[in-house]
């Protein structure tokens, strides 16, 4: 994908599409930018007949003649009222002009952005541009010959009219945020039985390889076993492929003490295990390996902007297999930090491994702030929806900017209680503690056992992202499945850090 300007009233280069929007500007539609007179003859007896309404999204289509311009199709974008624009409708808005797009297969688009006195400048830009990018995306890797009969693809370009250089540089930033989200995304879509521990780790190569700000450390099975992260090693018990864990550690402020640390639960597949997940249950399971797409599209993306932050990421990735070698439910099995662990449910895995990986972090990378990101719990998805991630914090500080990165990204995430009592619910008979007791409260039961982990000492943070990460019908300028949230928090986030 290639990003471009165009300076109001400069030659336009040719492209499949012109696209100008409109708003009602009291109580008439209008449109929202400065075009050149003959162009302006060409739409504005259109906007007289009244059937386009310039409501938020909506999208007409028009030709017009070759003679007379550059494009012969013109697409005009209805923005809504322009007295209520926000960020986020303007994410909307340009996220249905490409959704309108994908199957007419446009390559190039000459794209109109209302002038920034218009709206808040950079906020504004930011909602257009990530409306465009992060719609324009298709996972058409496991098509076959369906993808002739009904062809989509991506825009290959596009040039925005009318805005500055600086502005196209926070746009070209925007783009790199948007190639980790889509990393994510194809990661999140693949088959489980190709995005395997191995595969997640050759990513992780390969993002080590390009950025030498990336230091990269790989445990193999046997290492996986004599560094005691006896609760992966469980998990994997019953799993055809070997486990991985991948350390990847960004400096970006040698000066600063501060490092952010994120673990990611990667389990490629989740049958459940010996509690094996009923049809109806199992059948996206793929999607479990979320939090660990979210953290390699992440390091990608801080490595490519290279923000002055001290950032790393743990991914202890395994599938969690059916099979007569699978841990077994009712044993106990000693975590990274020695705690014993009776594991009541092989299908609450994810616990298990972000549990050796928050001790593995504590105990060796020295956190200033340490966050979790996972796909953890059925109950999120009850009680937020897709509207919202679920988060869990154990520092009002913390939990207040991840809330308001949360609101300015619009990756909305809404915070649940850690209540002490919940801790009542993991005593354990025969071991220090249990891993789950039962479906009441059980995000907030399953936060509780991770935060065992982390102690009183360390600020930290937990997302479900259950219920955002894999969608089963799109949502606005987000495509079915994989949506590769969490990135656009965290790096929101990360840039917020005092220096
Ligand atoms: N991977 C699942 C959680 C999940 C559910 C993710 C739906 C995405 C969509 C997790 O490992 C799990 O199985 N959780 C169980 C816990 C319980 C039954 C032991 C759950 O929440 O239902
Ligand atoms: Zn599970
Ligand atoms: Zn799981």
């Amino acid at each position: 994908m290639k990003l471009e300007r165009i300076e109001n009233g400069e030659d336009r280069k040719k492209a499949d599409a012109l696209v100008l929007p409109c708003w009602i500007d009291n109580k008439r539609i209008k449109l929202a930018v400065a075009i050149d007179q003959s162009l302006k003859g060409l739409i504005n007896p259109f906007l007289d007949l009244n059937d386009f309404k310039a409501k938020e999204g909506e999208v007409v289509f028009l030709y017009r003649d070759k003679a007379k311009g550059e494009e012969q199709r013109i697409l005009l974008l209805g923005l809504g009222d322009k007295t209520k624009l926000t960020t986020e409708s303007l994410r909307c808005s340009y996220g249905a002009l490409i959704k309108y797009c994908l199957p007419k297969k446009y390559a190039t688009l000459n794209i109109a952005v209302p002038p920034t006195s218009d709206f808040n400048t950079i906020e504004g830009l930011r909602g257009v541009v990530e409306g465009l990018l992060l719609t324009n995306y298709l996972f058409t890797d496991l098509k076959g010959k369906s993808l002739d009969e009904h062809p989509a693809s991506t825009v290959k370009e596009i040039r925005l009219i009318g805005v500055s250089s600086d502005e196209l540089h926070l746009a070209k930033r925007l783009l790199t945020v948007a190639e980790g989200i889509y990393l994510a995304r194809d990661l999140v879509n693949g088959n489980a039985d190709t995005i395997n521990p191995a595969y997640l780790s050759k990513v992780a190569q390969a993002i080590a390889k390009k950025h030498s700000t990336i230091e990269l450390k790989i445990l193999n099975k046997n290492e996986i076993l004599k560094n005691n992260l006896h609760l992966l090693a469980a998990v994997s018990r019953g799993a055809s492929v070997d486990p991985a864990f991948i350390v990847m550690k960004y400096k970006g402020n040698i000066k600063s003490k501060e490092h952010v640390i994120l673990v990611g639960k990667g389990v490629t597949y989740d049958t459940g295990g010996l509690n094996l997940k009923p049809t109806g249950g199992i059948e996206t399971m793929k999607c479990d390996m979320a939090g660990a797409a979210t953290c390699l599209g992440l390091m990608q993306v801080v490595a490519e902007l290279k923000l002055k932050v001290n950032f790393s990421v743990v991914i202890p990735a395994t599938e969690n297999a059916i099979d007569a070698r699978s841990f077994k439910p009712g044993d106990v099995y000693s975590s990274y930090d020695g705690t014993t662990v009776e594991m009541t449910n092989s299908d609450a895995e994810g616990r298990l491994i972000l549990a050796d990986g928050l001790a593995y972090a504590v105990k060796n990378l020295k956190p200033t702030i340490l966050m979790d990101i996972a796909t953890l719990t059925g109950a999120i998805d009850i009680a937020l929806g897709p509207e919202a991630t679920g988060l869990m914090c154990s520092d009002d500080q913390l939990a207040k900017k991840l809330i308001e990165s949360g609101n300015q990204t619009y990756e909305r995430v809404w915070r649940m209680p850690l209540f002490a009592e919940y801790k009542d619910r993991l005593k354990s008979d025969i071991a220090d503690i249990k891993s789950w007791n039962g479906r009441q409260g059980s995000s907030n039961v399953a936060a509780t056992f991770l935060h065992h982990f982390v102690g009183d000492k360390i600020p930290w943070a937990h997302f479900d992202i259950a219920s955002t990460a894999f969608l089963s019908e799109p949502r606005k300028y987000q495509p079915k499945y994989g949506t590769g949230v969490g990135i656009r928090l965290l790096i929101n986030f990360l840039e917020g850090l005092k220096k």
